[in-house]
């Protein structure tokens, strides 16, 4: 496992418990291609990080906030390794160590305090994972897999959409069996057949999976491939702990696989950072038909998850379950089950 960061210790008390967000695991925050050597804030649940590239293309992730005065440093400059504050210079190495306070006559010592934490980092898949947490990262989950990625045969786009809701409603959402023939009803969402054929959960570690298959209503640019005999579409909806989630729909030996990753902003703001990797009409041509379509799909979805209420309750009683949220329960458990080994 290549890790472009240097420190690999236990975090400091920046983890709190008020937090509210599982921490031991690694988080998918941003695409590849989004993180240059101009420094970039990402928003995650509420504390603002801080990512560039350093000089030899790795990527440094520091918190975000200045500890002089609390100014944002991706306002800053960044030179070699290091990024500076705009507001007096302080200077701060890849560790996040204040090396350089440029207002201090030359016999004054930086304090011991002036660092910043910094975040183990990965680049997988065109997407960058952060670890958030306090154990050694080898002890901890690693990073979902998804072969189909490097495999040939394969096409992929990818790009961001903005939920309004938190991310365990925006993970639910995007495995939920039931919700296609009222959500999806003017698109691939058939309301005359609303009924959602009792499946069986597959689980791993920390990640389950159901499959169902259905009568195909295509919708958008799957019409055009399929034509007007369908064949019958296997849906399998999987999610990885503690925010990917991963649908695949095949259509005889048309597959698509959406790998989402659903960065926590704040309580009620969700980025999912998204994959759409198909093994049809590969060209270039197609991309932004893909495109299209899964934003279509998730502006319908969004519809949805922004009139439910909050995040999804961690007590397990406080809503009904149906036989066909089998899977969003395995979520709910396996969230508890982190939070019951303090990994919250
Ligand atoms: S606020 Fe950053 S150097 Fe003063
Ligand atoms: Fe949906």
């Amino acid at each position: 496992m290549e890790i472009t960061n240097n420190r690999m210790q236990p975090l400091l008390s920046s983890l709190s418990s008020s937090s509210k967000i599982l921490k031991n695991f690694w988080y998918g925050i941003e695409h590849s291609v989004a993180i240059s050597t101009k420094p970039k804030t990402i928003k995650f649940m509420g504390h603002d990080l801080v990512l560039y590239r350093g000089t030899e293309g790795q990527i440094i992730a520091l918190d975000g906030r200045c500890v002089h005065r609390g100014s944002e440093l991706a306002a800053g400059w960044v030179e070699g390794n290091c990024i500076h504050c705009p507001y007096h210079g302080w200077r701060y190495e890849s560790d996040g160590v204040c090396s350089h306070i440029p207002a201090n006559q030359p016999d004054v010592s930086i304090p011991k305090r002036a660092r910043l934490q910094s975040y183990p980092v990965q680049e997988k898949y065109g997407l960058v994972w952060l670890f958030w947490g306090d154990l050694p990262v080898e002890e901890c989950p690693p990073i979902p897999p998804l072969k189909e990625f490097d495999e040939s045969g394969w096409r992929s786009v990818h790009g961001d959409f903005a939920w309004d809701g938190h991310y365990t409603r925006v993970l639910a959402n995007t495995i939920d069996m039931a919700h296609a023939p009222f959500v999806h009803a003017t698109a691939f969402g058939n309301k005359q057949e609303p009924m959602v054929q009792a499946y069986k959960l597959e689980q791993g570690e920390w990640s389950a999976s159901g499959f169902i298959t259905f009568e195909t209503k295509p919708a958008y640019s799957l019409k055009f491939i399929l034509g007007n005999d369908p064949p019958a579409g296997v849906f399998r909806a999987t999610f990885y702990m503690p925010n990917v989630s991963r649908v695949d729909l095949q259509f005889g030996k048309f597959q698509f696989v959406l790998f989402l990753v659903h960065l926590p902003v704040n309580e009620t703001k969700t980025i999912t950072k998204w994959l759409h990797i198909r093994n049809f009409v590969t060209t270039p041509l197609a991309d932004s038909f893909m495109r299209r379509d899964v934003v279509k799909t998730f502006v319908q979805d969004n519809n949805a998850v922004k009139i439910q209420a909050g995040a999804a309750p961690q007590d397990l009683t406080a809503e009904i379950h149906a036989p066909s949220d089998a899977l969003e329960l395995a979520y709910r458990k396996f969230y508890n089950q982190a939070v019951q080994m303090g990994w919250s």
